[in-house]
């Protein structure tokens, strides 16, 4: 049986013109068994009229909060009240703006507004408009609402541009759908996630870093949490909101960092070590800004602890998973740092050169482990980070039994 058969999707279109695809959408899921309603907002008909969906999920199709016939049969709040899900798709960018600011003038925005179940968006819109700071801290401030983000993707845009803004296809959706309803995978495990770069003070104002913007170790935290692990965050210090995990702890120093991960650590069943430490720090920190005189200077540096080896070899350990960026030799130096370490997996992304990465949204890992490994495609970090807690999640419990 589905694990679709008998769930109750409340399928929000918005005006953008991906509202075609979800025409496949509604098709996929009812074919799974789910109960589908669809409300539409003005702007959704312009593109696919309400009769294709009410064809689709073979239940009346509703567009507005003031249609006393649909009222009657289905009144906005026991709409709100039937869905197990709310799937918002397309998401367009005035969407997401007005569930942020808690507007209900239209149908779709007050069912959101009055809805217990939990909300999905598959944000669709010009890339311009997604990377627009407003629509970024838009999706920012629902995400910490806890309302989940699928996507959107990069590619081909209807407009004739090409970058992050389209909707998930109709299959990745479904996808998505599913792992949502999933059985808790991490129910009752705990995971320890350390993230982000680390800062190695020079003087009392200056410090070496690196790139990392913490988005996959934060997405990987979050994606935890939604497979039911109790979690904690080690954080070095990035610009990213703080996710809703158990546990959160900011860090500076790789130093930090090790005392914080290596302390908590035996009691973790799970250690994901996505942080990128600095593998060396000034061997002297100046009392006193350094003052510009001589022509060079030469800062003399010492290597620091590698938290995920000490972790590893602790004697209640938890089952570790590090991570490699590499420029060049993947594989040989993924599988070398697996064994060096002793890890139970490894993921492996290019930096560099390439798509994905430090600061990019999107990322691709290749997972390599004793006697096996697993390519995952380019997707946004968060699509990702639940396909990795899937992989880790079932490569911990083949381990334990
Ligand atoms: N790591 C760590 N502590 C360090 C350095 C690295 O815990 N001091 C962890 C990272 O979080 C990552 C893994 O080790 O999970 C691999 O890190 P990476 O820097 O790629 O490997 P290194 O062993 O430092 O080797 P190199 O820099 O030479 O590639």
């Amino acid at each position: 049986m589905s694990i679709l058969e008998g769930k109750k999707i409340l399928l929000g279109i918005t005006g953008g013109i991906a509202a075609y695809k979800c025409a496949e959408l509604t098709r996929l899921l009812k074919k799974e068994g789910a109960e589908v309603r669809v409300v539409m907002t003005e702007a959704a008909t312009r593109f696919v009229t309400p009769l294709t969906f009410q064809a689709l999920s073979a239940n009346p199709v509703s567009t507005s909060l003031l249609d006393a016939d649909a009222e009657a049969a289905m009144g906005h709040i026991h709409l709100a009240r039937w869905a197990d899900l709310i799937l918002v798709a397309p998401a367009s960018a005035d969407f997401m703006a007005k569930l942020r600011a808690g507007m209900a003038n239209d149908l779709l925005s007050t069912l959101c507004l009055a809805a217990d179940a939990p909300i999905a968006l598959a944000p669709a819109m010009n890339q311009g408009m997604w990377l627009n700071q407003a629509t970024q801290e838009n999706s920012a401030c629902l995400e910490q609402r806890s309302i989940k983000l699928w996507g959107p993707v990069s590619g081909e845009q209807a407009c004739g541009e090409t970058g992050l803004g389209r909707m998930m296809e109709p299959q990745a959706l479904l996808e998505q759908i599913e792992w949502f309803f999933s059985p808790e995978l991490l129910s009752g495990v705990s995971v320890l996630i350390d993230a982000g770069p680390t800062q190695e003070a020079i003087d009392p104002v200056r410090f070496v870093s690196n790139r990392s913007s913490g988005k996959m170790g934060y997405a990987i935290a979050s994606a935890a949490k939604g497979a039911g692990a109790k979690v904690c965050l080690v954080s070095g210090p990035v610009a990213l909101p703080v996710p809703a995990v158990d546990e959160f702890v900011a860090v500076k120093s790789a130093a930090e960092m090790a005392e914080a991960v290596i302390s908590r650590a035996p009691g973790f069943d799970i250690f994901i070590a996505t942080a990128a430490v600095a593998d060396y720090r000034p061997t002297l920190i100046e009392g006193k800004k350094i003052k510009k005189k001589a022509d060079t200077v030469v800062i003399a540096l010492e290597k620091t602890e590698d938290i995920l080896a000490t972790v590893s070899a602790l004697k209640k350990r938890p089952f570790c998973v590090g991570f490699a960026a590499e420029t060049d030799s993947l594989e040989s130096y993924a599988r070398g740092k697996l064994r060096a370490k002793n890890l139970d997996m490894i993921a492996a992304n290019k930096v560099a050169g390439s798509r994905g990465g430090f600061e990019s949204d999107e990322n691709a890992l290749h997972l390599f482990w004793d006697g096996g490994e697993q390519l995952l495609e380019m997707a946004p970090k968060s699509i990702l980070a639940d396909q990795l807690i899937n992989i880790i999640a079932e490569k911990k419990h083949e381990s334990s039994i």
